[in-house]
């Protein structure tokens, strides 16, 4: 559970308590993905590194940085080599007071562990790491253009759990084109027999401007909404069953295994994004950092802003946007606290996909179904 109040209810607060860093290096691009990513990393001269360091050091002259949460996405940042992630790790943990962090995640990718790089995160401190699995299915795995097999896969999962962190993810991705119910039902299965703490399943979502969507846009790939919808099933029951507590549309976990970073968000704190094409959110006001690995280097070395986009929500805007994201939780919000969106809401009842839970009023299952039109009425 969270301490977390809704933000609408808060002032921007002085102190921030949520970091996320983007690292957007990855050893190959796959065809489905739209993060602001470049292949590469190891090449990555210490400027990159250094600018990272330079931003905190920026972010810290102008609030309090006492981290709860620290969340290191991407892009890949085990694309890094062991001993950049030394050097960028070791320099935060230096300049941060972490004497708050209860949870630093890092996202991983399979091909890019090994067993001395795992131990060095974990003595440096990460506690969860999340490893981007998608599937069992090596053909599945071909066809998604990841860079590992699923043996590679099994074995980094193995070094992960040798190293010692007290929480792994294993994300999956499902509605893959040419995905059958068998190939996902045993990829489900052998996910539960490794017995990860947590486990975020995805819809594939086809993102404009990717290989994917073009194929989609071209008739090559063709969505499939009923063998979907079989395949979300498929997963909030068997996951249920092997004792993985649906928290949220997309995320499973294990009890006291539930991601904090991601439930800060979802519970409107403040948070801190460093790295090029990062976001940041204090109060009502949002800005991104620049999508472009060199450009962001440049100018932060040069003390110039990161930032590239902004702008100010407006107080309807965050309350909404905080609903959407709250109600697809598994708690839901109070009658109380969706007010302002009353007739929406009885209308969303009445059609079956909202329910009553105590003061709440939370996703039933067909409404997890259709969260988006749930999500559609908040903002
Ligand atoms: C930044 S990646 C995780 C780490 C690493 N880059 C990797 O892919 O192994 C975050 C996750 O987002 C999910 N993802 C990426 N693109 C997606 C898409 N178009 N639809 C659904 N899920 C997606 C994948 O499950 C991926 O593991
Ligand atoms: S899914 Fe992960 S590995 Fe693939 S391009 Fe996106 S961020 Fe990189």
């Amino acid at each position: 559970m969270t301490n977390e109040q809704p933000h609408a209810l808060r002032q921007p607060e002085s102190v921030i308590r949520h970091l996320y860093f983007h690292i957007p290096f990855c050893p190959k691009l796959c065809p489905y993905c739209s993060f602001y990513v470049e292949v590469g990393g190891k090449n990555k001269n210490r400027a990159f590194l250094d600018a990272l360091l330079r931003e905190v050091d920026d972010a810290a002259a102008h609030h309090t940085l006492k981290p709860e949460t620290i969340y290191f996405g991407g892009g890949t940042p085990t694309s890094l080599l062991t001993d950049q992630l030394d050097y960028l790790l070791g320099g935060l943990r230096e300049r941060l007071d972490l004497s708050a962090l209860r949870e630093w995640t890092l996202e991983a990718n399979p091909a890019t562990v090994r067993a001395e790089k795992a131990r060095l995160l974990r003595d440096i401190g990460v506690t969860r790491i999340s490893l981007g699995v998608q599937s069992w299915d090596d053909e599945l795995l071909l066809t998604l253009g990841r860079v590992h097999n699923s043996k590679q896969a099994e074995n980094t999962y193995h070094i992960l759990r040798d190293a010692g962190f007290p929480s792994v993810n294993l994300d999956l991705m499902f509605a893959v084109p040419g995905q059958t119910h068998a190939q996902w039902h045993t990829t489900l299965e052998k996910t539960i027999a490794l017995a990860p703490d947590h486990i975020s399943s995805y819809c594939l979502t086809y993102e404009e401007d990717t290989d994917y969507f073009r194929k989609l846009t071209g008739g090559t790939f063709r969505q499939d909404d009923e063998r979907d919808a079989q395949l979300f099933e498929t997963t909030m029951d068997t996951l249920a069953a092997a004792g993985f507590a649906q928290y949220e549309i997309s995320n499973y976990a294990r009890p006291g295994h539930e991601s904090q970073h991601n439930r800060a968000y979802w519970f409107g704190a403040d948070y801190l994004g460093f790295g090029p094409g990062a976001f940041s959110t204090i109060g009502n006001e949002r800005w991104e950092n620049v999508r472009d690995t060199a450009a962001y280097t440049q100018r932060v070395l040069t003390g110039e802003s990161a930032g590239a986009f902004r702008e100010t929500l407006t107080q309807t805007q965050r309350a909404g946007e905080i609903a959407a994201f709250r109600m697809r939780t598994a708690e839901g919000m109070s009658r109380t606290e969706l007010a302002p969106w009353t007739a929406a809401m009885e209308e969303l009842e009445k059609l079956g996909l909202l329910e009553t839970s105590g003061e709440n009023l939370r996703l039933t299952r067909r409404g997890r179904m259709l969260a988006d039109s749930v999500g559609e009425a908040l903002v």
